[in-house]
């Protein structure tokens, strides 16, 4: 499975973590940031955001310090379902209910252990469909 991520600053040592700890099973598409140097969320959600968009079963996670600013710039994008989580009952309901193709991390408020718990439960958790299908259909403008 092909998972697109991105980080700012903030979520670069949580990101590595992630990464080393599925380094099996997964295959990491890494769109930065690539060290610990202040940089601007932004910069590293609108790609993220971009690449996941392109198709339909395309997943993403995305980690700054709140989660709140990845959030915020990725749901700007169509088709973009970016969902905040901390913990792993908010991540499945959050596949369940939203369908949601980006996961948040809010790094600086969650542990490495949360967060990969967070991860298997987004990725193995599949959309319910039925009203939750008309409510997504009616978030777009
Ligand atoms: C960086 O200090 C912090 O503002 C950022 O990681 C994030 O929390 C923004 O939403």
């Amino acid at each position: 499975m092909k998972v697109y991520i991105g980080s700012d600053h903030a979520g670069y040592e949580l990101k590595e973590h992630i990464k080393q700890h599925f380094s099996n099973g997964y295959e990491w598409v890494d769109m930065g940031t690539n060290a610990s140097t202040s940089v601007d969320y932004p910069d590293f959600a609108h790609p993220v955001a971009q690449a996941v968009a392109e198709k339909a079963d395309n997943i993403g996670i995305l980690i700054c310090g709140t989660g709140n600013g990845m959030a915020m710039t990725a749901n700007k994008h169509q088709g973009i379902r970016a969902a905040l989580c901390w913990s792993k009952e908010i991540a499945a309901l959050a596949r369940q209910h939203n369908n949601a193709n980006i996961l948040v991390l809010p790094a600086r408020f969650i542990s490495p252990e949360t967060a990969f718990e967070m991860i298997e439960t987004f990725f193995s958790t599949p959309f319910e469909g039925g009203r939750h299908l008309n409510r997504i259909n009616k978030i777009n403008l």
